[in-house]
């Protein structure tokens, strides 16, 4: 007795599928499927014919009808998976929100990753501009810490991002399983992901959600930072909401002029981000820990950061200063480029005092007594350019000076006459 199997599908991922949603419709526990796996599992030769849907029944743990009804259902979705010029052959992941799979180009034969957005997005006309507009850009970057975009369409009511196949695992994997880096080694990772970002903002591309989940590591311990230009589907505050709650959510790494919906977001965020990031992985916490979202995002805002060399002592001061510049809350107190960046990472980890870092503080300290006499302006406030103001204030002072001193020689002769 062989269940009905969606066409021309991988056995394995049916079965990853087909376990997921019996369990999800409450039709069996995990036990039970774990159960019909190692059965199947032991059957060894013979299990090649049979699929955990076969066993399911025979075990009398749902009814032939019930898997028919699932299997159906599962043929449906797999119709959106149906993408011209590949096979899909394996599920990556699934994040907030869109399924990664690895797919095989037929055309050029090579392995792509292909992420499915999910369907309701593509009925949000204002997205789909975005999706290509964004997906454009990053076609344009080339760099090899940035896994490559190849191509985006559409394929029976689903949006699709192909990109580049990256073998390994992210930063947020290392993480999860309780490792701690250590200074030389998180430099090395964020160093190419700073790398990685002064390429795209260079070319005017800012990433948005730079975060342990994006950050790929190969065999070779190479970094990529995954989803450049991938467009967001909503803006970040509400995409932070949304994907909140959730273990290593968006929140913890998220910059405060995005929490604050600002709309001019630059390349600071992504300095935030990754400094978040980078204190995440060489203290083994996050930068700010709260019961909910709002109250992560509010210390974001609000809560002065615990210096990273504070709490892992093995940490040298240097790294301390270079993630709090990354981290200012305010976003000019940040590096004013992501080359500046790159010198002090690059010096740290030479054992070298971070110049660039120094400078901004003192720069923080001058302004500060300048400040002194002043009301210090609202946290964020630009500062506009005051040259042109003051050149002009001089200007017409130095005019009347000079009208004032002319009239005095005049009334001088007058008087010696
Ligand atoms: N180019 C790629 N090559 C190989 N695996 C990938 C690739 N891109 C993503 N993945 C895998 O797919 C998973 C899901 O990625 P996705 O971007 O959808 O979500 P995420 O970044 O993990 O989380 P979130 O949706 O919360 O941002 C990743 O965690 C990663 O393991
Ligand atoms: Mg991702």
């Amino acid at each position: 007795m062989t269940a009905e199997k969606p066409n021309g599908s991988d056995p394995s991922m049916m079965d990853t599928e087909l376990g997921r949603l019996v369990v999800e419709q409450q039709l069996a526990t995990q036990e039970e499927v774990d159960q019909c796996l190692s059965l199947r599992a032991e059957n060894g030769e013979d299990a090649s014919q049979q699929t955990l849907a076969d066993f399911l029944v025979q075990e009398g743990v749902v009814t032939k009808r019930q898997i028919t009804r699932v299997a159906a259902k599962i043929d449906e979705a797999r119709k959106g998976q149906q993408i011209p010029g590949y096979r899909i052959e394996s599920k990556l992941g699934r994040g907030a929100m869109a399924t990664v799979f690895k797919a095989h180009q037929l055309s050029l034969d090579r392995s792509v990753a292909i992420k499915v957005m999910p369907r309701r997005l593509s009925e949000n006309a204002e997205y789909v501009e975005r999706f290509y507009r964004e997906g454009q850009a990053a076609a344009k970057l080339n760099h090899a810490n940035i896994v490559q975009a190849f191509d985006v369409g559409e394929a029976g009511g689903y949006h699709y991002f192909v990109m580049e196949y990256v073998k390994g695992h992210t930063v947020h994997d290392e993480i999860a399983e309780g490792k701690t880096f250590s200074e030389v080694e998180a430099l090395k990772i964020v160093i190419q992901i700073a790398r990685a970002l002064e390429h795209a903002h260079g070319l005017g591309l800012i990433h948005r959600d730079v975060k342990p989940k994006n950050i790929m590591i190969t065999e070779t311990r190479q970094a990529k930072l995954a989803d450049m230009g991938l467009a967001r589907e909503a803006s970040d505050s509400v995409t932070a909401q949304a994907e909140a709650g959730r273990a290593f959510g968006t929140p913890y790494y998220i910059s405060p002029e995005q929490i604050r919906g600002k709309v001019d977001i630059d390349f600071r965020a992504d300095i935030y981000s990754l400094g978040a990031t980078f204190y995440h992985m060489v203290t083994g916490r996050v930068p700010f820990e709260g019961d909910t979202p709002a109250a992560v995002m509010h210390m974001h805002l609000t809560e002065p950061l615990k210096p990273p060399d504070h709490l892992n002592t093995e940490l040298s001061s240097g790294l301390g200063e270079v993630v709090e510049t990354m981290m200012a809350k305010d976003r000019r107190r940040r590096y004013s480029s992501t080359s500046d960046l790159l010198l002090d990472l690059e010096a740290i980890s030479r054992g070298e005092t971070p110049l660039q870092a120094r400078k901004q503080i003192d720069t923080e300290l001058l302004s500060g007594l300048a400040n002194q006499a002043e009301p210090s302006l609202p946290l964020d406030t630009e500062v506009l350019p005051t040259a042109v103001g003051t050149d002009l204030k001089v200007y017409v002072i130095l005019l009347a000076a000079g009208l004032v001193a002319c009239l005095m020689v005049i009334l001088l002769l007058l008087a010696n006459r």
